[in-house]
């Protein structure tokens, strides 16, 4: 195992009937005008948008409201909550939603206390001192930004999706009630689910070994195929619900990385760029990439592909028949579960991969960390996603 630091200071609140605690635990800390960030307007239909307003209002709580944070959010919209929450001095912020929305919530909290341009912060420019303390509702399961430090914004005009960490974005609090993800549209669920077991891959993949990591790991990918396919079936079932939603959570609040090596998140980034020029779900452009990066680069461990093909599909086939059909299945099993598994399934066509290798390789080469990959590597790598 590699030498590691675990702290995470989000305190997570979790659980049915939970979101009326929200404004108690901001009033606690001291803070009495919030800016109120939500997307498009699901969090109006599903009522938790009234259970936040009275729970700000009983705890005698101002706020500011901005809405429109889209999926694969927006450079532009953050700059709006930036002036906006300098106008109105807001001295907190309130995210109400998913990644999107809680990730827009972090780029405003840096961007408060930075004159410079937003952007610098993603290009690592610089590096944030400060930022307006975030809480959090969560409304959907995928991105375990609601109990990490990392951020992805798309810039408009280039279309460069990239991201930053920093040690101040943590939440505060986050509240999540899984009972209010029964209203999720079945793809989104799965497309939750899949970016939930692709954290878990990243590092699982990153070229460490760690029995208590690789367990663990294990363990939640099973759960999360598991409760993927009871979601299908019922998407009110509580329990398969909550099961997904702690799953998603720390897949990325730092346990299933540490003693590892940092990750490898190649999937990532190069999924990243799929999002960012078709502006498709992340998790639905993970489905795309996940299985062609692992038919790439499995020869540079393979004994971890072939564990994983074992402990999470229970093939019993070894070496590379073993691992081939465990990629396979894991691909079929994604394409069931209704997600695009292929370019082709986006519409993309093969003429379009330059495209795509450009926008991966603009912030340099090479990147990854179980194989280091170039421009050739992600354009063989996209060849094999495409069918
Ligand atoms: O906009 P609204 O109306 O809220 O609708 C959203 C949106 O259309 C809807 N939704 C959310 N909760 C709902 C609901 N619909 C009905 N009932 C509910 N309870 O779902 C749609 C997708 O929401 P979004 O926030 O975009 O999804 P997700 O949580 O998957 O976030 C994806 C973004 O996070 C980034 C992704 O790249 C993408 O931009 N990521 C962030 C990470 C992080 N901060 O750590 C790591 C990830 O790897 C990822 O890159
Ligand atoms: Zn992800």
């Amino acid at each position: 195992m590699e030498n590691f630091i675990f702290h995470n200071p989000t305190k997570l609140i979790f659980g049915k009937g939970t979101i009326p605690q929200i404004g108690s635990e901001i009033a606690k800390q001291g803070y009495r005008k919030v800016l109120l960030l939500y997307g498009q307007g699901s969090i109006k239909r599903n009522g938790v948008y009234e259970r936040v307003i009275s729970s700000l209002k009983e705890n005698d709580l101002q706020c500011v409201e901005l809405s429109g944070v889209k999926p694969n959010p927006l450079l532009s919209k953050v700059k709006e909550g930036i002036e906006l929450s300098s106008k109105e001095k807001v001295e907190a912020i309130l995210a109400v939603g998913g990644g999107s929305v809680i990730d827009s919530a972090k780029a405003i909290a840096v961007g408060f206390y930075y004159s410079g341009d937003i952007w610098d912060i993603f290009l690592g420019k610089h590096s944030p001192e400060k930022a307006l303390p975030i809480f959090t509702v969560l409304t959907m399961s995928a991105t375990g930004s609601e109990m990490n430090c990392g951020a992805v914004v798309t810039k408009d005009e280039t279309l460069e999706k990239y991201s930053f960490v920093s040690e101040h974005v943590y939440p505060r609090v986050s509240i999540v009630d899984p009972s209010v993800q029964f209203t999720l549209p079945a793809e989104q669920t799965v497309y939750g689910a899949i970016d939930t077991i692709a954290h878990v891959l990243e590092y699982y993949f990153d070229g460490s070994d760690s029995e208590i990591q690789n367990e663990l790991s294990e363990g939640i990918i099973r759960a999360v195929i598991s409760t993927t396919e009871r979601l299908l079936q019922n998407p009110k079932d509580y329990e398969a619900r909550s099961n997904m939603a702690w799953s998603a959570t720390v897949a990325l609040n730092g346990l299933t990385g540490a003693g590892r090596r940092g990750g490898d998140w190649s999937c990532h980034r190069i999924e990243h760029a799929l999002s960012a020029l078709y502006d498709i779900a992340h998790g639905a452009g993970l489905a795309i990439v996940m299985p062609a990066w692992m038919k790439y680069v499995y020869t540079s461990k393979p004994a971890q592909f072939e564990r994983f093909a074992h402990k999470v599909f229970g093939i019993i086939e070894k070496g590379e028949e073993g691992i081939i059909k465990g990629i396979a299945i894991f691909k079929e099993w994604m394409k069931q579960v209704g997600a695009p598994v292929s370019l082709e399934d986006i519409g993309v066509e093969e003429k379009d991969i330059p495209k795509i290798v450009d926008n991966v390789m603009a912030l340099g080469e090479p990147f990854g960390n179980l194989r280091m990959l170039y421009r050739k590597d992600v354009e063989a790598i996209l060849k094999i996603a495409s069918l």
